[in-house]
């Protein structure tokens, strides 16, 4: 798991500072406790949510809420994406389309942005045209359960745990290499397939830290258990 950088204080006479801890214990402990903060964080976003999105995961329709995206998450996930002007990327659940617009404007990419409320598709459409990026980005009135992704070469996302894992078997569709990135959540519960990288991105404020995790396919699905 990447974490940001912590350069460890050096003590100015290490004869004179016998008990301090060593910059790799130091470093290791401020890890591990940056990696605890953000599974809380997360779990309290998912808690803070309604009932109807949080736990049905049999509910037709809308089933994750209109949160945005921060933009410095939304560049921090189009830069991991590792994108090039050739790939086709998906947009799982657009919204008003700034992770696939800010995609197309800055590596030239094509794109698809789904959503399935009519509201959040007029929006993405008319950010699309405000940004002059109708001959790179499509926007689709779609259930993100009934996409073909079988020709993308990047998912970005920012949807709940069981929606993704329930979609695990269209992430098996794309071409090998094909990037997964996936804004605070998982692929169901993040230790149920480990992501390449995660990244701790705080907001501009400094009021909170994100998450953004990376995956590559083909995933390394674990067998389904008999329970
Ligand atoms: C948390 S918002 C993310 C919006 C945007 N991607 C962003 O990061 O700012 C989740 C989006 O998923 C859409 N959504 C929820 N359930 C969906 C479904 N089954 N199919 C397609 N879109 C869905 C919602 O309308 C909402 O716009």
């Amino acid at each position: 798991m990447d974490s940001p950088s912590i350069d460890p204080p050096v003590p100015s006479d290490a004869r004179a500072q016998p008990r301090r801890l060593s910059p790799l214990l130091l470093g290791g402990a401020t890890a591990i406790g940056l990696a605890i903060v953000a599974i809380v964080v997360v779990d309290r976003r998912i808690d803070a949510l309604p009932k109807s999105h949080a736990a049905d995961e049999f509910r037709i329709g809308l089933n994750a809420p209109f949160i945005t995206t921060a933009d410095v998450i939304v560049d921090k996930m189009v830069e991991v994406a590792k994108i090039s002007s050739d790939d086709v990327v998906y947009d799982l659940g657009c919204g008003d389309g700034r992770l696939v617009i800010t995609a197309a404007l800055k590596y030239g990419c094509h794109g698809v942005g789904i959503d399935i409320e009519p509201e959040r598709v007029a929006e993405a459409k008319a950010n699309v045209k405000l940004h002059g990026v109708e001959d790179l980005v499509e926007i689709r009135e779609q259930d993100v359960f009934m996409v073909d992704l079988s020709e993308t070469d990047v998912v970005l996302m920012y949807l709940l745990p069981w929606m993704t894992k329930r979609l695990v078997p269209r992430f098996q569709e794309m071409p090998p290499g094909s990037r997964i990135v996936s804004h605070d959540f998982g692929i169901g519960d993040i230790k149920y397939i480990e992501p390449d990288s995660t990244y701790h991105v705080p907001l501009e404020d400094k009021s909170e830290t994100h998450l953004v995790h990376r995956w590559t396919v083909p995933l390394d699905v674990p067998p389904p258990t008999t329970e």
